[in-house]
């Protein structure tokens, strides 16, 4: 059994959260203070390979220098005004991202979780004010196993009792149907008061599970036969990180309704966007939807820069030919722990294989102290997502750790 030592020092920083932070999360013992490209470091100067990324929020890597730049820039300028008023650069953001993703409208908001919400009531207004459905019967449909985040709605809509349960009463007017299952969502999608279907292209918090493929054709031609929006939530797999822009390239369909966060920022501040052709995103009219950091202007700068420099770099080509190395070197490794190596791009996970589920924890604590963070998801499987800036010579070194650490579990 892994019994992890921290240092005195690091001690010091558990106990003041332990004593003055709420307890809703349960991370891995290992206090930081400072990150660059892959590699995050302690407080006690020791290195580590970051295999989360922040969820994916650090896909182009910690403090890129050009992002950090273009923060820096504006926060010395102008940070907030509120949307009472216009900024310079609200303007120019929404053109860059529209033209970007090729969509008429952005809606910017912060949080990922607020994205999910915002396209929730969009998705709502088209379809009572397009789709013709009568007052407060519209429904949104969701995939089993779904994770969008933890306010009330997203909880409603969760099939995790971790996530919902003992915070009733729920959401009404959402439905549930397996994921990866057309016949199922073509039942559901035939009750002409369905006005969206809500899902990840791979299921990122239930630990990295992806669909057959020909499953995101199917639903976008589904959504197009039962006129339903088809709301794809790319909050974690969008932004180069399974090896193209966005995870919904790989079958070349385009949702109704696209969120990305996370990354939009280069995990340097809380920003989310919305985008949707004007058939939808007019339907909202002013004071009906908004949030005061929204498209501010600090924000706007930063998304900007960190679009372009996941395109400048390619980091999406990189995310597909770093994700392809590592799942070959982790398969080679023949692990009696490894049930399962699976994930595209830099989006992949390991499954445990192992009676006992403390295994993947302990695994984790290994990996902490051999230099690489990552975290369990749903009991067995690990992430292993680093930044997209990863190369062949630190996947490898990378992969050498994760085999030291597989052979330390007894
Ligand atoms: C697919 C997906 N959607 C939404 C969210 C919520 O994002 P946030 O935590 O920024 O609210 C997450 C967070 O992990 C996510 O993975």
């Amino acid at each position: 059994m892994n019994n992890t030592t921290v240092s005195s020092n690091t001690q010091k920083y558990l106990d003041l959260e332990n004593t003055y932070g709420a307890h809703n999360y349960h991370p891995i013992p290992v206090v930081l203070d400072r990150g660059e490209g892959v590699y995050l470091y302690d407080v006690d100067g020791k290195r580590y390979f970051d295999f989360l990324s922040g969820y994916s929020a650090v896909n182009q890597g910690h403090c890129h220098p050009a992002i950090i730049k273009a923060l820096q820039e504006q926060a010395s300028k102008l940070t907030l005004t509120s949307r009472a008023f216009h900024n310079n650069l609200l303007g120019e953001y929404e053109k860059y991202i529209t033209q970007y993703f090729g969509y008429d409208k952005v809606l910017p908001m912060n949080t990922g979780v607020e994205g999910g919400e915002t396209a929730i009531k969009l998705a709502r207004r088209w379809g009572y004010a397009v789709k013709g459905i009568s007052e407060n019967q519209a429904k949104i449909l969701f995939a089993e196993g779904n994770f969008w985040g933890r306010t009330l709605a997203a909880i409603s809509s969760s099939t995790d009792p971790s996530s919902y349960k003992g915070f009733g009463p729920y959401m009404p007017g959402f439905g549930i149907v397996p994921y990866n299952d057309l016949q199922a969502l073509e039942t559901a999608l035939a009750d002409s008061n369905v006005a969206a279907f809500m899902v990840e292209p791979i299921q990122g918090e239930a630990g990295v599970v992806i669909p057959t493929e020909g499953y995101l054709k199917g639903v976008r031609d589904l959504c197009t036969k039962y006129n339903v929006l088809f709301i794809a939530d790319e909050i974690q797999t969008g932004l180069a990180r399974t090896g193209k822009m966005l995870a919904c390239d790989h079958e070349n369909v385009r949702p109704d309704i696209l969120i990305l966060g996370k990354a939009l920022s280069g995990g340097t501040l809380p920003i989310s966007a919305i985008l949707a052709d004007d058939t939808i995103m007019m339907q909202i009219k002013p004071g009906e939807h908004g949030s005061t950091y929204g498209g501010n202007p600090l924000a706007c700068a930063v998304a900007m820069k960190a679009l372009e420099v996941l395109r400048s770099e390619k980091m999406a080509e990189n995310a597909a030919a770093m994700g392809a190395l590592l799942r070959s070197e982790l398969e080679k490794l023949h692990s009696p722990l490894i049930k399962l190596v699976r994930g595209k791009g830099l989006l992949n996970a390991i499954v445990i294989n192992h009676p006992d589920p403390e295994v993947s924890w302990e695994l984790c604590l290994y990996l902490k102290e051999l230099g690489l963070l990552a975290k369990p998801t749903h009991g067995d499987k690990i992430r292993f997502a680093p930044p997209l800036i990863i190369n062949e010579a630190q996947i490898k070194e990378a992969v050498g750790i994760i085999a030291e650490a597989l052979k330390r579990i007894s």
